[in-house]
């Protein structure tokens, strides 16, 4: 198969590579009908580049349509259409049951000391070949993928596999009262999709990004922004009675 490989610093090509296989009876095999390039891939490019490997698969934001199953394997069937979300997790270990499927106890990459395996997302994050190809082997594959109907297009879907639940979730985080303001900085698709859920929940928000675009697409959809610059916590309190906003969501990012 074809996929996109990690090649050094700021280098990566897309390369003839082996076809996946089944290795455990709880693996599926997908082949990809659509993938997303994360905010988060760029770091790979950049600063992660020690932990990459020349010719590392990449791409954590996958969906498609099921190819093959493990014989344990109940859930799914040859022809499901699924997204995959970024993380691997079991489903059964007692950080799964709490919920908190990104530190799942059974895949975490204990020598490192971080969090559970990640599709395509280096050796901090388990080495797993990831899904910017066109077929990827998903683990616990009972537990991840879900499925999504036949009817609309891949984009309606794709997203779910990080980017809106990574945003939903922050804004969970944030805790804003009802009809409170929140503030985000940082209007890449993360900040677009947060302040969008910010919207949808009833709150005043004001999203703060340099890109000119990234403001007017977030001003058509009920968004209040400003620019980025020294005296933003001013214009801030401004805005809000002198008080600042309640609650904050950073979606700049980890070179910033
Ligand atoms: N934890 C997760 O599950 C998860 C998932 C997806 C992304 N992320 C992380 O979230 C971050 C954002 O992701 P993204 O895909 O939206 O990235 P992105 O790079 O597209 O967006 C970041 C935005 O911040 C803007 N920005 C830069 N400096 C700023 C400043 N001083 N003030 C305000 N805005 C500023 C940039 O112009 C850009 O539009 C990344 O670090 C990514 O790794 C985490
Ligand atoms: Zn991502
Ligand atoms: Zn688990």
């Amino acid at each position: 198969m074809r996929a996109l490989t990690w090649q050094g610093k700021r280098s990566v090509s897309v390369e003839e590579v082996p076809d996946p296989i089944i290795q455990e009876p709880t693996d599926a095999i997908i082949k990809i009908t659509s993938t997303a390039i994360c905010g988060s891939d760029l770091h790979l490019y950049e600063v992660l580049g020690p932990y990459m490997s020349k010719g590392d698969i990449l791409g954590h934001e996958p969906m498609g349509i099921v190819q093959e199953v493990g014989s344990a394997v109940t859930n799914l069937r040859v022809g499901d259409r699924v997204v995959i979300p970024f993380n691997i997790a079991c489903g059964t270990c007692l950080m799964c049951s709490l919920n908190l499927q990104s530190q799942c106890e059974t895949t975490q990459v204990r020598e490192k000391g971080l969090g559970a395996r990640i599709f395509g997302y280096s050796e901090l994050y388990g080495s797993v070949p990831g899904g910017q190809a066109e077929y990827l082997r998903v683990p616990f594959a009972d537990y991840g993928p879900f499925k999504v109907g036949q009817d609309l297009p891949d984009v309606r879907y794709l997203y779910l596999s990080d980017i809106v639940p990574t945003a939903w979730q922050g804004v969970q985080y944030a805790d804003v009262p009802d009809g409170g303001t929140l503030a985000v900085f940082g209007l890449g698709p993360v900040g677009q999709f947060a302040a969008r859920a910010g919207v949808h929940l009833g709150y005043r928000v004001i999203g703060i990004e340099p890109v000119p675009e990234r403001r007017a697409m977030a001003e058509r959809h009920g968004v209040e922004t400003l620019d980025y610059s020294d005296t933003i916590g001013d214009e801030l309190r401004e805005m809000t009675e002198g008080r600042g906003p309640n609650s904050v969501v950073e979606a700049v990012g980890m070179e910033a």
